[in-house]
Parts: structure tokens; sequence; C-alpha cells
């Protein structure tokens, strides 16, 4: 046994998520919509709750004890990210509500500054929509083209295309790291080093990639990385740009209001450095302070011990769902991680959501907001079983038997 299978406790993760407790229609529950969002351990939950039971207070904007506790507790939020990420400087983590918005403060911010009419953005067809809208609106803003790097039918990117597609006039490569509707692990060393020989900044959507890697953005060496905390084992609405502090310092602010700025006359306004620069308005405090405690959990845990067992997960239910007739996986590329789509001839997707979740079976159903990826395979929607650390091979059962009676009503 290896020592990573040694040190992961599945028993106790399980019982740090008090959401795992609840029953759906009368069964208990099987969550398998963590692409979507995860669930949230005890610790998260406790920590937003101190804040706004103990702590509520604005941060950076009083001196009174508890705004200095608020303050302490949210900047301490960024220096655990920072660590995280193995981040060179705090000022390179900005606070965002999520992965969609971080993308778009770098198509805007980024797009005003370096990109100019006849210049081309690159993405995939595997994008997630927060990864191709803001690049669109680009394009049509500033007179940029976006072009588009293909996939084959197992889902994995065709580098020799990335590779005639990199040119003169390419300003910015952004590349899913991890894919949402298809599971891919995207080869983003050799696409960030391929990018980096032609001077292309690149872009990662970690949103699906946070919680099943450690990221190590200076080993990465990627420009600019996006993630969401509530995909993380953290609260909704909170998020993180990684840039370097080269490309962060040239781009004009995001969002104008308070924070952001050194000083405001009408006639000029001097704006704050890194990463206040970003940073407009009242952010949510206690959201972050909760992405810091889940970042802690994670550290705690190690991302490196939950693999063996989330490989195994992934190996158990795409084995048993392959099993069903008329069932046919979509994305079957070599290096996966634990997302799961499928189709069945005589089920639509929906409907499969809709049944399983009568046996207490929670997965996403429809596009997942990648419908470019459906349009490859000439379909409309997918089920997808998306796992978690806390997930086991019971809950795989218990979704390939709801599987198999969903089928069965339509025969
Ligand atoms: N992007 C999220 C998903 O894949 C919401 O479900």
């Amino acid at each position: 046994m290896s020592s990573s299978t040694v040190q992961f406790d599945i028993d106790k993760v399980r019982s740090d998520f008090p959401n795992l407790a609840v029953e759906i229609n009368g069964h208990p529950l099987v969550y398998l919509d963590n692409g979507a969002t995860t669930l949230k351990p005890q610790c998260v939950i406790d920590a937003v709750c101190h804040h706004y039971s103990a702590e509520t207070a604005n941060v950076h904007r009083g001196v009174h004890t508890l705004s200095e506790r608020a303050t302490s507790a949210y900047e301490g939020a960024r220096e655990r990210i920072q660590s995280f990420i193995n981040a060179p400087a705090l000022e390179e983590i900005i606070f965002t509500s999520g992965t969609t918005d971080a993308i778009n403060l770098v198509a805007q911010c980024y797009g005003r500054r370096f990109v100019e009419e006849g210049d081309e953005i690159l993405i995939t067809e595997m994008e997630h929509h927060s990864n191709i809208v803001p690049w669109q609106m680009l394009c049509e803003e500033r007179g940029c083209v976006l072009k588009v790097v293909p996939f084959n039918d197992r889902g994995e990117l065709c580098l020799e295309t990335f590779q005639k597609l990199l040119n003169e006039r390419t300003r910015l490569v952004s590349v899913v790291y991890v894919s949402n509707s298809l599971g891919t692990i995207n080869p983003v060393e050799k696409i960030i080093e391929l990018a980096h020989a032609r001077q292309v900044p690149v872009l990662l959507d970690a949103a699906q990639a946070v919680s099943y890697f450690p990221i190590d953005v200076q080993k990465l060496n990627c420009d600019f990385l996006a993630f969401s905390g509530h995909k993380l084992f953290g609260p909704t609405g909170t998020g993180v740009l990684y840039g370097k502090a080269k490309w962060l310092n040239e781009m004009p602010p995001y969002r104008g209001g308070g924070d952001m700025i050194r000083s405001v006359t009408f006639d000029k306004t001097v704006y704050n450095t890194l990463p206040y620069k970003f940073e407009a308005g009242t952010p949510n405090i206690a959201g972050f302070i909760g992405l810091g405690r889940a970042v802690q959990y994670v550290q705690d845990l190690g991302l490196a011990n939950t693999h063996a067992h989330r490989a195994d997960v992934l190996a158990y239910a795409t084995a048993e769902l392959s099993k069903i007739d008329g069932i046919r996986i979509i994305g079957t590329a070599q290096s996966k991680t634990a997302i799961l789509s499928f189709i069945h001839e005589d089920v639509h997707a929906h409907d499969m959501g809709t049944l399983v979740d009568e046996e207490g079976v929670a997965i996403r159903t429809g596009h997942h907001c990648t419908q470019p990826v459906m349009d490859h395979f000439g379909i409309s929607a997918t089920s997808r079983a998306s796992f978690s650390i806390y997930n086991t091979r019971d809950d795989v059962d218990r979704f390939v038997r709801a599987v198999q009676k969903s089928i069965e009503l339509f025969r």
C-alpha cells in the first residue's frame, strides 16, 4: 500500500462535511455534483459564522478592534492562498467573486492595455463559456480575433494545431487546466512552454483543477491563474486571480470605487497599488475568511494524499457505468480527473438527473456551460457525475443502481 493511501482517512474526511448527513427523498445523500460546487467542511462553516457572530466589521477602513481583527483574518486568507499556490508575492493574489470574474478581469484589463485590432486570442474548443464569452466581448470591442484549438473524440487537445495557431499576432493563450464537462487534464506545462517560446502569456482556468492538484504557479510559470473558492470547499462568491506583477502593474484597473484608490480629486485620481487596484468596494469578507480556512483544510489534508483514493473511485465508476447497455461515456482522455459525463440512448440527461435524484443521488445534467463541447459530439446535454475527496465506492454503487433503475423505467 502506498504511503498516500495510508495517510488518507476517508471516514474522518466524510465526518468533516455535515451536508453528507442530509437525507434526500428518504435516502442518504450521494453528492456527485462536485464539478458545480463542493460541499463545505464544518471548519469553513464555523469560520464564516465566527466572522458574522463575533467579528463583523469592514476591512482596511477602521481603527477599531473589530475592524483590525476582520482585516487581519481577511489578509491572513490572502497569505494562505499565496502559500497554497506558491505565488512569489502577496500582491499577485487578487480577490474576485469567482473564476468567471477573474477571467473577465483579465479580458477587460489586459485587453485594454495589450490587445489591438487584428490581434489574436487563442482558446480551446473545450472551454467553459466563462473562458469564451469574455474574449468574444473583447473581440467585439477591440476588433481582435478569437482562435480555437480543437480536441479529438477522446477529448484531448490537438497540440499540433495549437502550435500552428500560435503566431506573431497571438496576444494571449487562455486555456482550461481540467475540462469541467470531459474531465480531461490538459498538458498545460507544454502549452505554457510553447506559448512562452513566442513570448505569449498564458492564463489557466483552474476552476476544476484547484481541488485536485497541488498547484505551483512558479513551477508552472503561468502568467495568470483563475479559480473559484466554492469548488475548493470554500464559500460561494469567492475567487482568486493570480497574475504576474509585471502584467498586473501594466494593466488598468477593473472597476472604480473605494479601496482601489490612493487619492481622489475631481481633477485626478491616483490608483492604489496591487492587489487593491483591482479590488473596488467592500469585498466578500466572510467569504474570503472562509476560503482561507478551506485552503488550510486542504493543506492539512494534502491534496496529493487524496489521489490514490480519487483515482480508484473514478476507475471503479467508469468500469461499473460502462457495464450498462446503451451508456456512452463522453470524455475518455488518457489523463482525466474524477469527472464522468455520459449519455444513454433512451433516457435524456434531464430525465436521468431527475430520476436519480429520487434515489438521493445528486448529479448535474445539461451542457455544463460548454455548448461547443456538446456540439463537437452532436449532442445537447450529458449527465455528469463528478467525484470529490469524500466520495466512496459505495456512492458509486448507489449511483450506478439509480442509473439502472432510471433506464428500466424508460423500457
Ligand atoms: N462550471 C460549473 C460546472 O461545471 C458550474 O458545473
